[in-house]
């Protein structure tokens, strides 16, 4: 297994072919995959197909299913989107910036009904790779930018389909399914959404 740490992805499909490499173990080590994805330098080239977007709202588009070991996604963000307060449903959450910047705010598990807590902020710029899972607490992930997009790519492993997204005032919390807006560089047929979402 220590063999992938001194690999460096080349292209966004070299990156998958380690992360499936490292994923076949059970335990994952979680700077070995911090690390790897680190390495790879964004390429647009490499990942616009499968990059989305909606004038709207963020978009979530699916780029590998890892073998059931974990999900691979890209995340399109226009000017001003964001995301809900939300934790990760006991799975580890890698993002990495593919472009532009994404603002990260920390929140403590809320434990009374009350304004949440806020923990930390920080800006990740491109190439970084942050780390969470619901140990560390819940996060909010914005675009700030009034001018430009950003684009990240996120691996969740073990996958999941449900979180639960936190109302900042009251810490109420909410079961969300999450759908994917394309798969594989195909726009998701609105139909399939709206039935999974109903189930
Ligand atoms: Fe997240």
């Amino acid at each position: 297994m220590e063999h992938t740490e001194v690999m460096k992805p080349e292209t966004l499909d070299d990156l998958i072919k380690i992360l499936h490499a490292i994923f076949e173990s059970d335990n994952v080590n979680v700077e070995e995959v911090q690390h790897v994805m680190e390495s790879y330098e964004s390429k647009p080239q490499e990942w616009k197909k499968y990059a989305k977007s909606d004038q709207y709202r963020y978009t979530r588009n699916l780029v590998d299913e890892g073998n059931g070991k974990f999900n691979l996604m890209i995340l399109c963000w226009g000017e001003g989107h964001g995301s809900s307060i939300h934790d990760h449903t006991d799975s580890h959450c890698f993002m990495k910036l593919l472009q532009g910047q994404l603002k990260e705010t920390l929140f403590e598990w809320p434990e009374h009904e009350n304004n949440m807590v806020q923990k930390s902020q920080r800006i990740l710029q491109e190439n970084s790779v942050a780390y969470i899972n619901d140990s560390m607490g819940l996060h909010r992930v914005e675009n700030a930018s009034h001018t430009d997009c950003a684009a990240s790519l996120h691996l969740y492993s073990p996958p999941f389909e449900n979180c639960q997204t936190f109302d900042q005032r009251t810490g109420h919390k909410n079961t969300v399914k999450m759908t994917f807006w394309s798969k594989y560089g195909e726009r998701t047929p609105f139909a399939i959404t709206s039935s999974q979402e109903n189930n």
